[in-house]
């Protein structure tokens, strides 16, 4: 005769069960990360997620592996938390990795059950966030957890575009296994104890002899501010997951949808005056971009992506009327807002985010040129400039530019250009557009004529005056509609909002092909 357990002891074994899971390596090593400053898999979800609104997958899941002793060692869940819940009320999915079981290691299992979310995320159409603490491949594994890694990579390429794909690095990345969160769409950072390299420093020091900390090399503060490898560095776990939260508020859930409208508290119609002082007297001054960005955005709400990383530019979200925008521009403070190789890739890449994502663009312009310099050159500016034209011409979502100073040469051309087809070019009376700046330009057109004056010097201010006053100002590229207003600074806000609600439906069909093939 079959005897059914009793439910009562059923649901007793079934609590023990998910206790036992919840410790993960136990309660030695949870104090081992805690006493490294570091939150437990746990922890972070449920710092990421809205209060209660977690439910875990595969809480059970064992590897099967026998050999080096893991026989012994099996625990409930493996070293992964999988599973979904609600961010701000609306759908997410997250895997975060347990340091306290074997690492966080990726196993086999360990690798099915973050394709198992990964999959599911993909299919119910919403973004997926990876809490990354972890020793790499499961050493003991071998070849099955390196095959894990590469599902996860297939999964992040097939994903991307489709659904924003988050990974938060709070402990150890390294070698190949940094490359999941590098196909990811942003990458955040906690100083201290997130660390990626492909090498760490003792294969660094045995190959090239250079002597490097594992801070030093794969820290937050490298990757946010050298290599650009992580879009945010934040100082504590909570103030990541936080910005995290903040970061998936701007974005739309896939790529079918439009991202998030929330209801405004700022007047669209809000004049603003400061916006005339900002820009200095001297054409060649510097200003700070972000004084006139977050003047103009709702509620001075912007989130810079990529802030210390490549400062010429400058990238992130902000809202319009409730609605969000990508917003690109140039910083004159740094390197005068010129153009170089990493300026040009960020913007690149986040032009490119925010065109799969259904994100309209709004570049402040104010760009002096190309930076000129053997490292550029060397270092492929004509390859990686050619990145952000493409960008930009390529994005169907609605485009549009305020020129706040100066746009010279090929960079006018760059930066949401009407040739590009930006949908609406707005200039403040204060710009400039031109093949160079006048004085460049006088020393050209007229190299003769000043080497022969009586007083080259003041033949040479003369001329710049009069390519100034004829040539220098919006209103021959508005005389051809390559401008389509010259706007008072002040209703800067009011005339972008109105343009968004005009393209609100705007629809654009690209030629068919299998895809682009973009300078990488
Ligand atoms: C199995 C691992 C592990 C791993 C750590 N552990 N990494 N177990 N496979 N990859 C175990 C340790 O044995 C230890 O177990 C526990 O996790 C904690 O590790 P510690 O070394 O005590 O912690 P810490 O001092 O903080 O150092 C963390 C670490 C170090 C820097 C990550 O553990 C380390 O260097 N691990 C190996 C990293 C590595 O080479 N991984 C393979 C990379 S190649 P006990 O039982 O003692 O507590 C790779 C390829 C991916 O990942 C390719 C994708 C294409």
């Amino acid at each position: 005769m079959v005897v059914r357990r009793n439910v009562d002891e059923a649901l007793q074994d079934l609590r023990d069960r998910r206790e036992q899971g919840r410790l993960g390596g136990g309660a030695r090593r949870i104090e081992a990360q805690h006493s490294r400053g570091k939150l437990t898999a746990r922890e972070r979800i449920d710092m990421l997620f809205d209060a209660g609104s977690f439910e875990e997958l595969d809480a059970f899941a064992q590897h099967r592996a026998t050999e080096f002793g893991l026989a012994e060692q099996r625990t409930l869940g493996d070293a992964v938390v999988t599973g979904y819940g609600k961010v701000n009320g609306r759908l997410a999915f997250a895997y975060s990795q347990d340091f306290t079981v074997l690492g966080g290691s990726l196993s086999e299992v360990v690798g099915k059950k973050i394709c198992k979310v990964m999959d599911l995320a993909a299919n119910s159409g919403a973004p997926v966030v990876g809490l990354i603490d972890s020793g790499g491949a499961r050493i003991q594994e071998g070849v099955l957890s390196l095959a894990g890694y590469a599902d996860i990579f297939l999964r992040n390429v097939r994903s991307s575009g489709v659904i924003p794909q988050i990974s938060v690095i709070l402990g150890p990345a390294a070698g190949g296994a940094t490359y999941s969160p590098a196909l990811t769409d942003f990458i955040f950072m906690v100083k201290g104890s997130g660390q990626m390299y492909i090498t760490g420093p003792d294969v660094i020091r045995a190959v090239t002899g250079e002597e490097v900390t594992h801070e030093q090399l794969g820290g937050a503060d490298s990757h946010a501010s050298r290599s650009g490898v992580a879009h945010f560095a934040s100082e504590s776990e909570e103030d990541c997951l936080q910005q995290v939260r903040r970061l998936l508020g701007f974005l739309p859930q896939n790529n079918m949808e439009d991202p998030p409208r929330l209801d405004a508290s700022d007047d669209p119609m809000r004049k603003d005056d400061e916006l005339l002082h900002v820009i200095p007297a001297r054409a060649n001054s510097p200003y700070d971009m972000t004084r006139i960005i977050t003047r103009v955005v709702d509620e001075g709400d912007f989130m810079q992506v990529h802030e210390r990383f490549a400062r010429n530019i400058i990238v992130g979200f902000g809202r319009m009327d409730g609605k969000p925008v990508g917003v690109v521009a140039q910083q004159p403070s740094h390197l005068a807002g010129a153009l170089d190789i990493n300026a040009s890739s960020k913007a690149a890449r986040f032009v490119r985010f925010c065109d799969a994502f259904n994100i309209p663009l709004l570049s402040f312009v104010d760009v002096p040129g190309f930076m000129p310099g053997t490292n550029q050159e060397y270092g492929g500016i004509i390859r990686h400039g050619a990145k952000l034209i493409y960008a930009y011409a390529e994005a169907s979502v609605p485009k549009i530019s305020v020129l706040t100073r100066k746009a010279y040469g090929g960079a006018y051309i760059v930066m949401s250009s009407k040739g590009l087809l930006g949908d609406i070019n707005y200039a403040w009376p204060t710009a400039e557009i031109a093949v160079m700046g006048p004085e460049g330009a006088v020393n050209i057109i007229y190299r003769g004529e000043i080497a022969s004056a009586d007083d080259p010097n003041a033949m040479r201010s003369q001329l710049v005056a009069d390519y100034r006053e004829r040539l220098v100002n919006p209103y021959v590229a508005a005389a051809h509609g390559l401008i389509d207003d010259v706007i008072d600074p002040a209703d800067t806000r009011s005339k972008v909002i109105s343009a968004l609600e005009m393209l609100a439906n705007k629809r654009e069909t690209l030629p068919q092909r299998k895809h682009g093939s973009i300078p990488l």
